[in-house]
């Protein structure tokens, strides 16, 4: 049996240390945030992601996972895990100053052999320099990174399922992560050849899937230039069936726009660090320009329609379905609703109600937004139905119900439901208009 300590226990570290200890691990979910840590241990939840609750309560239950802000703990670990935050500074630089007060307050209670391993994201030699020279300084631990990847709203199936990259210091730290990872999860590891290797993997992904969706994004906006009857679903379904090489093309589905704590960072720090090395990098700058500008640009199009409305847009009652920014998360971290709203504000929306089942009463009011929490309520005669996001509760939504509801002719703006063509269809012979972006 591995005993592993998990260093910040957010929704990374809360994730992977329910996984762990539900795959026969002995865990110790550690973190500075006392409020946090007393939320896990009453049972309340504080990390709203499809299965997680109810997976650490179960694990805490039978003894196997442990939250504390007790960093004696890793003492007993043979793998210490560091998923502190990586944020992003006001000049667009990576801090990582949790992942140096996390060091400082582990490296007393290291020991030889330990493996230290970090799967915060972080830029290339930070493992290095932040974590392997100090801990090196107090105990023989093996030290590697390992990106994590995993997608909130499918984190514990993700977690589970994709393949693991890692990147030792040196031979016996590669071999250590490998063994872990394999024993524990029993997904495929791909050892790459220095931690430096892992850390630019993860950056590459991310700035992969941003630059996608900013392509996407502007595919979408010339679909709803063009004067001709386009949908950039189908669009992109027809080019993504050609292969290239081994892989077919991939262009991601265009929305309301980019939210969350990686991608609105991770491009960012690809960009700054080559500033620091004296390279100008083009496409982080192109994909965080084209991505945050899209809530703007739907608000625009919700505008535009309101504007034919013989009617004043302060007059004009919106129903906003989503505040997450991700389908069937809760994660309202840097959601993209929020420009969205102060963007609808700023066109002269004053009526706009808002309703999200999977987000906390306590994280919207605490973003000052209140939520309705009747979607019946929220879409009671309203002019716009504003679609953010694609849960579950908002899919099973039919185009009937909405109809019953809204207000006769109503607008159904579509930022990431992704209503099929014969609902969009059905949509209008009901009587109401419908807008998607690029559609
Ligand atoms: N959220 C994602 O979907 C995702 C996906 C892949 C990678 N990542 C990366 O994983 C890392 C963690 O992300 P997250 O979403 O879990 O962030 P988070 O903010 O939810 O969690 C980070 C936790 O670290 C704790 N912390 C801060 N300083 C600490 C310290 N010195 N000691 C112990 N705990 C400390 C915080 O209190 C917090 O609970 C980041 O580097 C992020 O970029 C996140």
């Amino acid at each position: 049996m591995w005993r592993v300590a998990v260093v910040g226990s957010g929704f990374i570290g809360s994730t992977i240390a329910s996984v762990l200890a539900s795959r026969g691990c002995d865990v110790d979910a550690i973190d500075v945030n006392e409020r946090l840590i007393a939320a896990f241990l009453r049972g309340d939840h504080p990390i709203k992601e499809p299965g997680l609750g109810e997976l650490s309560d179960e694990q805490m239950a039978c003894g196997r996972l442990r939250f504390s802000c007790d960093f004696s703990r890793v003492a007993n670990a043979d793998v210490i895990l560091l998923t502190v935050g990586t944020p992003l500074a006001d000049d667009f630089t990576p801090n990582v100053s949790h992942i140096r007060s996390a060091i400082e307050s582990i490296a007393p209670h290291v020991r030889d052999n330990q493996l230290v391993m970090v799967k915060s994201t972080v830029p290339p030699g930070t493992t290095r320099t932040l974590v392997a020279e100090p801990l090196r300084q107090a105990a023989d631990v093996r030290v590697a990174f390992s990106p994590e990847r995993l997608a909130e709203g499918a984190a514990i199936r993700e977690l589970a399922s994709l393949p693991i990259v890692v990147g030792g210091m040196d031979a016996r730290s590669s071999a250590a992560a490998e063994a872990f990872w394999r024993e524990t999860l029993g997904v495929d590891v791909i050892v790459v050849s220095s931690p430096e290797a892992a850390e630019m993997v993860k950056l590459a992904n991310n700035l992969w899937i941003d630059l996608n969706i900013a392509l996407a994004h502007e595919l979408a906006k010339l679909c709803d230039a063009l004067p001709y009857d386009l949908d950039v679903l189908e669009v992109i379904a027809g080019a993504n069936s050609l292969k290239k090489g081994q892989h077919y093309v991939n262009i991601l589905t265009p929305s309301n726009g980019v939210g969350g704590y990686c991608l609105t960072k991770d491009p960012w720090f690809v960009h700054t660090l080559g500033a620091a090395h004296g390279t100008e990098l083009l496409t982080p700058q192109i994909s965080r320009t084209v991505n945050a500008g899209m809530p703007a640009y739907c608000a625009a199009q919700i505008a535009q329609w309101a504007r034919r409305q013989d009617r004043a847009l302060s007059n004009l009652r919106l129903a906003v379905l989503g505040l997450a920014f991700k389908t069937n998360s809760g994660d309202i971290r840097l959601t993209p609703v929020m420009p969205l709203l102060d963007a609808l504000h700023s066109e002269g929306f004053r009526t706009i109600t808002i309703h999200d089942p999977m987000v906390r009463k306590e994280d919207a009011d605490d973003s000052g937004v209140e939520l309705n929490s009747s979607m019946d309520d929220t879409l009671r005669d309203a002019d716009g139905v504003i679609f953010l996001v694609g849960h579950d509760d908002f899919k099973a939504l039919s185009p009937e119900r909405i109809a019953s509801l809204a207000a006769p002719g109503a607008l159904v703006f579509d930022g990431r439901r992704y209503f099929t063509r014969a609902e969009i269809a059905e949509l209008q012979t009901l009587g109401l208009a419908y807008k998607g972006v690029g559609r």
